[in-house]
């Protein structure tokens, strides 16, 4: 395989060729590297689902993939899962066998709580091997799990929790922040007295570093069980089964219940695994993201497993755990040989070491090539790691509900020559096109609205959890044949995706998703505040950041410095301080158009210190004036 940057493109070429060619054929080969307990009826039947559902007929399960299989086959030895946590200074690797014994024994503790097949449980962890074990002993039930990212706060935990309906929740007594320990579990308690829906049982893991009372009759002991429980057989499902659901950010407060199925997932992201990083059996790879987003998902759990890697689990900072030379010295110690992250990482590095003396101090000689997605990267950085490293950038474009990259530079086939700045090009499966407002497709090197032609490949979302109607409102309504991806963005004469940022009101801060509509949900049900707007404004570290922007309501005299702190108290009360919301100003008025729909677009340009365009419906263009004086640093 050459992994090198070969100067061509011939090889990607052939093989997305082979898919457009035959996409039915070109999954079914895929598959052959899955274990099936029922080989599917066939790849894809269009008559089924909202667009057509992968591999029906099929039964699998995918913990077996993951893991027994690999034992089956005297792997048992080879290390799976690597936790290095410079948070509680400490270094455990897990075997292939160890991690099957932890997760058959707790997927019985699981059973005997009751959970089955087609249940759900939440999982809210931090970075400890727990959480992967938790996931994949749900698998290996069939039982549905639904992992939440520990940033959020107990109101997004309690939201999550009425609407998956879990039968178990699966949590730990805290979780480690750089100068603080969050205690998770009063954030579980509180969400479940918030939930209409309480689980018949928690697990709770209990950390040293600050333990927690457990709940008679409700709470158990999560090492307890493990111990205490007969290890449970693998269960088959449908591979049109889900096997989890992960919620993320929509345009409203209400998050969107993206389904994740078994059968197309494991399929693609097994065949990712060499296609696109160019990762075999026993290869280390390293996902330097959480386990509650879905890159954790995909590329920190199942991907590598299913590929028989050795996947890393990191729980500290690019900087300050304890500086900027730890991503290079978990590189160095474990030898990496693929790392993957968020861009947002590379500039606090780059802020730190931009020479790159801590980088010097570690021996990389096994990485081979650096990933980055979660947000556009900015060239600079990119050329400043490639400069560094001496080794491929390669930047590529998804999203939590397309499950793997829609766009990449594919190390399997070689890589093309890379454009920094663009996402690289569409992953076989991946039809993308920029559209114009009509939905007519607009000429290469264009800027429009980028879709997917449907069907979509393997392991993107066939639907929202209970929410059908959701799915085809959010993503098929606006351009019949099409996934809208609500990013706007354009496809280059030669076949290179360039990512722009989303056309909706989501906005990414330090990789992570967040969307303003839930913010200005919160500060709108401030008692001194009439209305509100919130726009992601540039962040020279965070890529975007939150600014709130609220009129008060008549004859409210209070300061406006203290209400702004309280808006900001309270963000970070009902989202949770992953929002990162620090900037809530006051303004006596806000810009609308003459319908009143708030202009948004134009006060980000203003806050960013960009040209913009008088809209001519605008209600009173004075406006833009004072808003400049409110908005600009
Ligand atoms: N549990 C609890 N709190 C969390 C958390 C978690 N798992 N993750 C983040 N937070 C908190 C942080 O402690 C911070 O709190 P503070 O306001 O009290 O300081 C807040 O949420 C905002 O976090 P973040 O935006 O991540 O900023 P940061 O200053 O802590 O770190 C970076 C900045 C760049 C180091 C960090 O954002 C980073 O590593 N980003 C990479 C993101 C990533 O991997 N994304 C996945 C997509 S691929
Ligand atoms: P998430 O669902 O959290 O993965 O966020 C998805 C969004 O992040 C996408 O819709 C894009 O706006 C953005 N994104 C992810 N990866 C990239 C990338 N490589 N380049 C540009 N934007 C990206």
């Amino acid at each position: 395989m050459d992994s090198s940057a070969s100067g061509a493109s011939g090889g990607y070429d052939a093989v997305y060729a082979a898919w457009r060619r035959d996409p039915e054929a070109y999954w079914a080969e895929a598959a052959r590297g899955i274990a099936w307990s029922e080989a599917p009826r066939r790849a894809f039947d269009p008559s089924l689902g909202a667009y057509g559902r992968w591999f029906p007929g099929g039964r699998l399960n995918t913990c077996h993939n993951a893991l027994d299989r690999h034992v089956a086959a005297g792997h048992g030895d080879r290390p799976a899962l690597i936790h290095d946590s410079p948070m509680t200074g400490k270094v455990e690797t897990l075997t292939y066998a160890r991690m099957l014994e932890r997760t058959a024994k707790l997927a019985g503790a699981l059973a005997a709580l009751g959970v089955g097949a087609g249940d759900r449980v939440v999982v809210y962890m931090p970075m400890v091997p727990e959480a992967a074990i938790a996931m994949l002993a749900c698998a290996r039930l069939g039982a549905v799990h639904s992992v939440v990212f520990g940033g959020f706060a107990a109101a997004e935990l309690a939201a999550r929790i009425a609407d998956a309906q879990p039968k178990v929740v699966v949590a730990a007594s805290c979780g480690l922040e750089p100068g603080r320990v969050v205690a998770y579990k009063p954030l579980l308690d509180a969400a479940i007295a918030m939930s209409p829906h309480k689980p018949e049982a928690c697990l709770i893991l209990q950390r040293p570093e600050r333990p927690c009372d457990l709940l008679p009759g409700r709470d158990r002991d999560f090492r307890e069980a493990e111990a205490t429980a007969q290890p449970h057989p693998c269960v088959p499902v449908e591979a049109t089964d889900p096997l989890y659901i992960l919620y993320t950010s929509g345009t409203t407060g209400k998050p969107k219940g993206i389904v994740r199925d078994t059968g197309g997932h494991a399929v693609a992201l097994h065949h990712s695994m060499r296609l696109i990083y160019g990762l075999g059996a026993g290869d280390v790879f390293w996902t330097a993201s959480d386990v509650g987003w879905v890159v954790g998902h995909s590329y920190i759990v199942y991907a590598p497993l299913l590929a028989g890697c050795t996947s890393v689990l990191y729980e500290g900072k690019p900087v300050g755990t304890p500086d900027a030379g730890a991503f290079w010295r978990v590189c160095a110690q474990h030898g990496v040989k693929v790392l993957f992250t968020a861009p947002t990482a590379l500039r606090a590095i780059k802020k730190e070491d931009a020479d790159g003396k801590l980088l010097r101090q570690h021996d990389l000689s096994k990485l081979e090539a650096l990933y980055l997605a979660g947000e556009r990267c900015d060239p600079d950085t990119a050329i400043w790691a490639g400069k560094l490293l001496g080794k491929p950038v390669v930047d590529h474009w998804w999203q939590t509900e397309t499950g793997w990259p829609i766009t990449a530079g594919f190390r399997g086939p070689g890589l093309f020559p890379l454009k920094p700045g663009s996402g690289g090009k569409p992953s076989p499966g991946w039809d993308i096109v920029a559209l114009d407002e009509d939905g007519k497709e607009k000429p290469r090197g264009e800027i429009g609205n980028l879709a997917a032609r449907l069907p979509l490949p393997p392991a993107a979302l066939p639907t929202l959890w209970n929410a059908d109607d959701r799915f085809r409102e959010s993503y098929l309504r606006r351009y019949p044949g099409f996934y809208d991806t609500s990013d706007a963005g354009m496809v280059d004469e030669e076949g290179y995706v360039w990512v722009m940022g989303r056309t909706d009101d989501i906005i990414n801060v330090a990789g992570h998703r967040l969307s303003t509509g839930a913010m200005e949900e919160v500060l709108s049900s401030h008692k001194d505040v009439a209305e509100c707007a919130v726009i992601g404004v540039k962040d020279a570290l965070k890529g975007q950041a939150p600014m709130g922007l609220v009129v008060l309501k008549a004859g409210v005299q209070r300061a406006e410095a203290e209400i702004a702190a309280e808006l900001v108290a309270l963000v970070r009360e009902r989202i949770g301080p992953v929002a990162a919301f620090k900037d809530a100003r006051v303004v006596p008025r806000l810009p609308k158009t003459r319908s009143g729909k708030i202009l948004r677009a134009t006060m980000r340009s203003i806050a960013d210190g960009e040209n913009y365009a008088v809209p001519p419906t605008i209600d009173d263009p004075a406006i833009l004036e004072e808003m400049e004086g409110a908005l600009r640093p």
